[in-house]
């Protein structure tokens, strides 16, 4: 598997999952654009991986917003000479029960997950239809599949991004560009740490493999549908939970 020549952008590449995907892309050859809303987090990634003898750049960028979306991905398309990888990681949650929900917590969650994923989609989409290559890998959650009490505005969100990826699997395909997801189960990051040790392991007893994931697992899958293994594949969601959600 290599991605030697490609460029790929990482969103909420700062931490977490998302540093495991950028290190992982890089480490298999691509010159990687870390962007994270926090922008200390997204420099010192690049710094890790430039130190390991990749290629990277971090920047700051709020995905949902759509006008610094168009600067920021136009600046690092110029600088790269194009951009060959998309990875749609940057999400947050704002959990509570449907009935007591601030409507400000569905609409940030809704605007970060899924309306930020589709300004990153629309920022790259003109140059990889004419560039004919294109991969782009949106992080889901297996919630999206199967929704989550005390999660609706994270599962809606997660669910609407596979729909996304569908559509844009459709729109693009004819110009050899794929899209597809990836539901990740209970993954071990920062966003998840403040789990209890006893509910950790209630919900490894419910993995078929008896485990958590690591972001490894995850960037591991991601680096597939980036490579060449993953040409003819798309429109697709790939979950990598263990064997917690099987369909
Ligand atoms: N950890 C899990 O168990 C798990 C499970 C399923 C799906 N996921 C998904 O994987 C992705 C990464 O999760 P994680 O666990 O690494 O989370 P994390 O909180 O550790 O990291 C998320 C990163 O996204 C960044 N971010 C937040 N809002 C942003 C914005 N508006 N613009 C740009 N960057 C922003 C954060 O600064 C952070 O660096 C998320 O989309 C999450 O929903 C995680």
């Amino acid at each position: 598997m290599t991605l030697e020549g490609k460029r790929a952008v990482v969103t909420g590449g700062g931490q977490g999952i998302g540093r495991a995907i950028a290190l992982k892309l890089a480490s298999l050859g691509a010159t990687v654009a870390v962007v994270d809303l926090n922008a200390e987090g997204a420099r010192s990634v690049a710094d890790e991986i430039e130190r390991i003898g990749g290629k990277a750049s971090g920047h700051a960028l709020d995905v949902a917003d759509a006008e610094q979306v168009k600067d920021v991905f136009g600046k690092i398309a110029e600088d790269l000479g194009g951009i060959d990888v998309l990875v749609n990681n940057a999400g947050i949650t704002r959990d509570g029960l449907m009935m007591r929900m601030p409507q400000a917590d569905w609409d940030l969650v809704l605007s970060v997950n899924l309306t930020g994923a589709f300004n990153c989609t629309r920022a790259v989409a003109r140059g990889m239809m004419s560039q004919r290559f294109g991969r782009i890998v949106n992080i889901s959650s297996v919630v999206g599949l199967i929704g989550n009490a005390g999660q609706a505005n994270y599962a809606a969100s997660k669910a609407g991004l596979i729909a996304l990826t569908k559509s844009v699997a459709r729109e693009l395909g004819s110009r050899g560009v794929t899209a597809n997801a990836i539901a990740p189960g209970y993954i071990e990051t920062p966003m998840t740490e403040s789990l209890p040790e006893k509910a950790r392991e209630e919900f490894a007893s419910k993995v078929a493999l008896r485990r958590l994931g690591s972001p490894d697992d995850v960037a591991n899958v991601v680096a597939f549908l980036a490579s060449d293994g993953g040409d003819y594949v798309t429109g697709q969601t790939i979950n990598v939970d263990g064997g917690m959600v099987m369909q």
